[in-house]
């Protein structure tokens, strides 16, 4: 049986990022996926910075990266500010890249976001995918951006959008498939 892990770049309550991640999931398992539903905020980390490497490399980076080696896919929903990567996603993959060995390159990525904006997080899905491709990460080509946030789901936490559901399924169809051998 397939295992994967799903965490969103947004920690705050009522996040439309987590409902992603909780929807996600849920498709992962009906595929018969083992899902394990992470909480970035119970690996926190203080703001990169190579002085602290040295000796205080914290333990949640260390048990995220074990977390990332041994596991078949990660689906990471995250939030986009300012056209950009929120600053919770970039700090958690930079202290993730100085972890080894490397936690990118055994799962096979699934990267997707919702945002306020009608254009859903295309802005910051690209950054992602540059940035988890660079460091060494193979993500599936469906990238599921989902906007404006407020209209998007159901009061089940359902996408609403016929072409969302769409990608979606496409999604865990890739992610299920692909490996990296
Ligand atoms: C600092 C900041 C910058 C933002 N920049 C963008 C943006 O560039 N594009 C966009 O569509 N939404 C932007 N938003 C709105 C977010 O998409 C919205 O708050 C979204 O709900 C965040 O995700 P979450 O619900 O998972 O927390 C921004 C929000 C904040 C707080």
């Amino acid at each position: 049986m397939k295992t994967a892990l799903t965490l969103s770049g947004s920690i705050r309550k009522g996040s439309y990022n987590r409902l992603l991640q909780q929807h996600m999931g849920k498709k992962l398992a009906e595929a018969g996926v083992k899902v394990t539903e992470l909480d970035l905020g119970d690996f926190e980390m203080p703001i990169f910075n190579e002085d602290l490497e040295a000796e205080h490399t914290p333990d949640s980076a260390r048990e995220l990266a074990e977390l990332w080696r041994s596991h078949d896919i990660v689906f990471i929903a995250t939030p986009e500010y300012n056209g950009g990567s929120a600053p919770l996603m970039v700090n958690t993959i930079t202290w993730l890249s100085r972890q080894k060995p490397s936690p990118f390159r055994h799962a096979i990525f699934g990267i997707g976001g919702v945002s306020s904006g009608k254009y859903g997080t295309i802005w910051s899905l690209s950054h992602l995918r540059d940035s988890l491709t660079k460091v060494g990460a193979l993500i599936v080509p469906t990238l599921l951006g989902i906007g404006p946030a407020s209209q998007a789901f159901d009061e089940a936490g359902n996408p609403v959008e016929r072409s969302v559901i769409a990608k979606v399924d496409q999604m865990v169809t890739e992610l299920t498939l692909f490996s990296r051998g």
